[in-house]
């Protein structure tokens, strides 16, 4: 923009820009120094409006003969559309490289795994968090070979991972990622269940970002296998009710024959046959209801060393091929426990052990204190805090993983028909979960199987076991009979009228009280079904309380829902019998409750 004039005479130092002339400077006195002929520069030289303009110059430098520099010839031209393209790029790749450095913090400290291979199939990069979940680094596996060998040491297995991701990789296009889970082998041997997100980019590379889902897909497990056990459960609590009375009806009209017939009659043989199969009848809705955890009536503080002794005793003798070993915590805690139920764990777990090893073994049981913080019982949907954990060991035939999964199930059975039912260990689950404990196993082929079972320590002191004799108890006073079924009314009141006391019917809650109302000076006891249409036992319960609060009532039925029969009991109802129950037993209860001395 400068007429010749303005620019002849002035020093160039004064037009070119202020931050470019020591380079400028550098430059040429180099080059002059050197003797060398000419020169390529590059700075900004002001314009006539004043502003800057980047410029390349080529100066072809002149120097006297005798030596010296004489002058430049310079032929210069604009360069600012690349300069400014220069700048942008710098400023470009400034951008990528934070961008980068932010990407590497942000995988650096990713909760997932990352990797990347290069298209050659090596690795480029493992993130730590890789390395926190396999234990592998980039020197274990160099190459994704190297992965697979190691992460799949089964061969077939690697293979259907092999297949997979290669199918996988020709479906989807780059930039879509392919989800799969696959079981990996650690470093340390562990084995572990990883969701993988595969994803090609553009480059070539493969992305893979890689979540430990183990713990996850674990209680999802057992979560689907403790709804699965509460739905079966509720089926088996109602057909065990249901069949519990009808079995009482059988036992009942059975009893009340029996006691008409001569001694000698020849259908007695008969009605005998008939109540045996009643017992049996019985046994396997009593194993029902145990499952279905809707039986636990007597619950007294225990000492399970001494439960376990003697059931343990009483199955010894009985069993010769196999030494039992008993290693007792000391000082044990008390559990608040059914006798019964936990006698039944106890033996079918015996069982099992026994017949887990047909040419005998080694059977240990153990007990011992433990306290189970939150952590340890989050799976198992118990409280934390103190357990006793009873462990029963045999050195049998052990089970593979797919028999492990499945033995709580009801009527899952590896034993020949006649054998086995299937029902042991369901029962047990029941029992124990009933109890507020939860059971685990462990076992492998070959290797024998360890159960442990964890129910929750009492602060009361254990009780001593007192002995029952079921002989038959006549006696006599009025008795209010309350159940819902006609057929189990009619026989009942017979049998209680046999025993000689003075029976009522009532047919529901409702009805109970305006009997007792009316007759409360006859009546002694009133024996109470739990459910019932109109009114419920506990509600009559609670309003019979109120007609006087001294009334005694017996709890009876083919099931009860645990915590309401409990909740009954211990409002001050004076005992529970299970139907079906028989003409002793009940004979037995009934002159219990009337022995004992009044209630306040
Ligand atoms: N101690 C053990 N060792 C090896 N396998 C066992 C052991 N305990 C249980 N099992 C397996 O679990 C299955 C289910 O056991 P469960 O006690 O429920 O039924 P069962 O013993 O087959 O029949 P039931 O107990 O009704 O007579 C068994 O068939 C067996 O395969
Ligand atoms: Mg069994």
């Amino acid at each position: 923009g400068y007429k010749p004039e303005e620019l002849i005479g002035r020093p160039v130092s004064g037009l070119v820009h202020p931050e470019d002339i020591d380079h400028l400077n550098t430059v040429m006195r180099r080059v002059i120094r050197a003797g060398e002929p000419s020169t390529r520069i590059e700075y900004r030289y002001r314009k006539a409006d004043g502003e800057y303009l980047w410029v390349e110059t080529l100066g072809t430098i002149l120097y006297r003969p005798e030596g010296g520099f004489a002058g430049i010839i310079c032929a210069s031209r604009d360069i600012g559309e690349r300069k400014k393209i220069e700048v942008e790029q710098k400023q470009l790749e400034e951008n990528l490289k934070r961008e980068k450095e932010r990407f590497q913090v942000l995988v650096d400290a990713s909760p997932l795994g990352v990797s990347l291979v290069g298209p050659d199939g090596r690795y480029k990069y493992l993130n730590p968090k890789f390395t926190a979940i396999f234990g592998y680094t980039l020197e274990d596996v160099p190459a994704g070979r190297d992965w697979f060998r190691k992460a799949y040491p089964d061969e077939t297995y690697r293979r259907e991972v092999i297949v997979q991701w290669m199918k996988d990789l020709q479906e989807f296009p780059s930039g879509e990622s392919r989800p799969r889970t696959f079981k990996v082998i650690c470093k340390d041997g562990a084995e572990k269940v990883i969701h993988f997100s595969p994803v090609s980019m553009e480059t070539g590379d493969q992305l893979v970002i890689y979540e430990d889902i183990t713990e996850r897909k674990k209680l999802e497990v057992q979560l689907i296998q403790a709804q699965k056990m509460e739905a079966v459960g509720t089926l088996a609590g109602g057909i065990a009710h249901d069949f519990n009375n009808l079995l009482m009806a059988i036992q009942g009209n059975v009893s009340l024959m029996l006691m008409d017939l001569p001694a000698h009659h020849p259908d007695r043989e008969r009605l005998q046959q008939i109540e045996g199969c009643v017992r049996s009848g019985a046994d396997l809705t009593k194993q029902l209801l145990g499952f279905a955890r809707r039986g636990k009536y007597q619950v007294k503080p225990t000492d399970l060393n001494d439960l376990i002794a003697k059931a343990s005793a009483l199955f010894g003798r009985t069993q010769k091929g196999i030494r039992i070993h008993q290693k007792f915590a000391r000082g044990a805690w008390a559990v608040e426990v059914d006798r019964g139920q936990m006698e039944q764990v106890l033996l079918n777990l015996l069982v099992n052990a026994w017949q887990a090893m047909p040419q005998g073994g080694d059977l240990y049981l153990e007990t011992q204190n433990v306290f189970l913080d939150a952590h340890y019982v989050q799976p198992f949907e118990v409280k934390l805090g103190n357990y006793v954990k009873t462990s029963v060991t045999d050195t049998g035939i052990g089970m593979d993983e797919e028999t492990k999964q499945r033995i709580f199930e009801p009527f899952f059975t590896t034993k020949e028909r006649g054998r086995g039912t299937g029902l042991g260990l369901a029962t047990v689950y029941g029992i124990i979960k009933g109890h507020e404990g939860f059971i685990t196993v462990y076992s492998e082929p070959d290797r024998g199987t360890t159960f442990n079972f964890y129910i929750p320590a009492s602060a009361r002191a254990a009780e001593e076991e007192k002995k029952e004799h079921a002989v038959l108890k006549t006696g006599q006073g009025g008795i209010l009979l309350v159940d819902d079924e006609e057929a189990i009314l009619q026989v009942a009141a017979q049998l209680l009228e046999k025993l000689g006391y003075t029976v009522f019917k009532a047919h529901n809650g409702r009805e109970a009280l305006d009997l007792y109302s009316q007759k409360a000076g006859e009546i002694d006891l009133v024996i109470l079904d739990l459910i019932m249409p109109v009114m419920g036992g506990g509600e009559a319960f609670q309003n019979l309380k109120k007609l006087n609060p001294g009334v005694k009532v017996l709890l009876s039925s083919g099931y009860s829902i645990n915590g309401l029969a409990k909740e009954i009991l211990d409002q001050g109802c004076r005992g529970f019998i299970q139907k079906p129950f028989d003409l002793k037993e009940i004979s037995v209860k009934i002159r219990e409750i009337l022995d004992s001395e009044d209630a306040g």
